[in-house]
């Protein structure tokens, strides 16, 4: 072993104290630090790499090059995108986890802690035991995971098995319908080989980004046999709207399609009995996304994957006969069901955290972020040189300048940031640029909403003098 290998082998404990020392600095000022810092100015360096320096000199480069310019995405006051933080017990999970070091879909025990916390999911989003789950890298993937299945489905429904034979799209019949699907959903057709331009808009209810189901039907009715594919949104990414389920699960008796959901973050409504009416007749989907690392708040990269038809999700990631890949048959073979073979155990994770803080902490969390939103959304409504977009259902709020106030709101958004007390991100809402706030942190309270509206107030009234 090279001496400084197995220096570092001899150094271990003070090696991870130094990881404690680094973490517990960052986390103990994550609340006041700042949610956006840029990297334009970093100095320029050129790495020696030539003998190595051993982990704790190299954690000191670190410290001193790269850890100031992070931003404090997981903290109470980013509300960009769609972003969560990371629990204490997520923390403790997921450092675990890189301890661990475990080939998830090797060793059994990760199998089994897999199948064990998928079980303690479904019983937190109230989905029946019919859906089969597995853990991947995020929404989009999810998105693509389920997808794939849904891809599998239509295939066999035309008289053809693409995990096979590769994908005869000649026929062009195999309609995509959504109303306002997240970007990813095209990413994911156009990994799939069913092409971005193969999704058709359905007409969206008035004032709202949710789908009109009586416009899907007239158009689900030009394809009566189908085999039509619809994606669903429980949470639009602009205004947090949803799909209306129970409709769409009744047209599913109608007519021949597959019906995926994106609940990337909106599938948190479930948890918390005031809004679990937005995903009411949701389990009349064949296949949902959920994201972990959203707000789970677990860390980056962990996304739920529930699909009604595994068998036909096998089919398609279903790895080559290699005799060392089979495992005993005792627990579940979770790579040939996702696109990775070797996997990190992404489940303990998410065990942690729902075990340490329960449902009851689960529905507190999301409770309080989507009453923060709404109160954020009465004080956006209430002022006068500003519009609230769309109601607020659950915890992103979306707004902008009044046309009338001569306020720009790309203007108004680059001074909010610009205290880089807060961090929101843009949007185009109705074709008018619009300001996007997504409250998904476990971390953020009272405080911090009094804070950010009297940032976005401030802003606005400085613009208007
Ligand atoms: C509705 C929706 N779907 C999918 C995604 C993609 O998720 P990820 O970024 O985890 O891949 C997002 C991310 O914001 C989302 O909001």
């Amino acid at each position: 072993m090279k001496t400084l290998l197995k220096k570092d082998l001899e150094q271990i404990d003070e090696i991870l104290e130094g990881a404690i020392a680094v973490s517990k600095s960052y986390l103990h000022h994550l609340g006041e630090a700042a949610p956006n810092i840029g990297v334009s100015n970093m100095p320029k360096k050129a790495w020696d790499i030539g003998e190595g320096i051993g982990a704790q000199k190299a954690l000191d480069l670190f410290k001193s090059h790269y850890a100031p310019y992070i931003s404090a995405t997981a903290g109470p006051n980013f509300y960009g995108y769609v972003t969560g933080g990371s629990t204490p017990a997520a923390l403790l999970g997921d450092w675990l986890t890189s301890v661990y070091d475990q080939v998830s879909s090797v060793t059994p025990i990760t199998a089994k802690h897999e199948s064990d916390t998928i079980a303690l999911y479904r019983e937190l989003f109230g989905l029946p035991s019919d859906f089969f789950g597995s853990f991947v890298t995020g929404g989009t993937t999810s998105n693509m995971v389920n997808l794939a299945g849904a891809r599998q489905w239509a295939n066999q429904q035309m008289g053809q098995d693409g995990s096979k034979n590769g994908l005869d799209t000649s026929s062009g019949t195999l309609k995509v319908f959504a109303a306002t699907p997240h970007s990813s959903t095209y990413k994911s057709l156009s990994i799939l080989g069913m092409g971005r331009d193969n999704l058709e808009l359905v007409q969206r209810l008035p004032e709202r980004e949710a789908m009109d189901v009586a416009d899907l039907e007239k158009r689900l009715s030009v394809h009566p046999k189908g085999p039509c594919i619809v994606v669903a949104s429980a949470g639009t990414v602009n205004t947090g709207d949803f799909d209306d389920f129970h409709a769409l699960g009744a047209l599913k008796e109608k007519y021949n399609f597959w019906l995926h959901i994106d609940g990337a973050f909106g599938g948190f409504a479930a948890v918390n009995e005031a809004h679990q009416h937005l995903v009411g007749g949701w389990e009349s989907a064949d296949s949902i996304a959920i994201d972990a690392h959203k707000w789970l708040n677990v860390p980056y990269d962990a996304a739920f994957q529930f699909t009604k038809h595994p068998g036909l999700q096998r089919q398609v990631f279903q790895n080559g006969n290699v005799p060392y890949l089979e495992g005993d048959g005792t627990t579940q073979d979770f790579m040939n069901y996702v696109p990775e073979n070797s996997r990190r155990w992404r489940s303990l994770p998410a065990w942690f955290t729902l075990l340490a803080y329960g449902k009851e902490g689960y529905a507190e969390i999301v409770g309080r972020n989507c009453r923060l939103a709404k109160e954020l959304g009465d004080g956006i409504k209430g002022h006068g040189q500003l519009d609230l977009l769309g109601k607020v259902r659950l915890n992103i709020v979306c707004f902008a300048a009044k046309i009338d106030s001569g306020i720009d709101t790309k203007v108004l958004l680059e001074k909010i940031n610009a205290t880089n007390k807060v961090f929101l991100t843009p949007t185009v809402y109705k074709e008018r640029f619009a300001i996007r706030v997504a409250v998904s942190n476990w971390r953020t309270g009272q405080k911090e909403i009094n804070e950010l509206y009297q940032i976005i107030a401030n802003a606005t009234d400085a613009l208007k003098e």
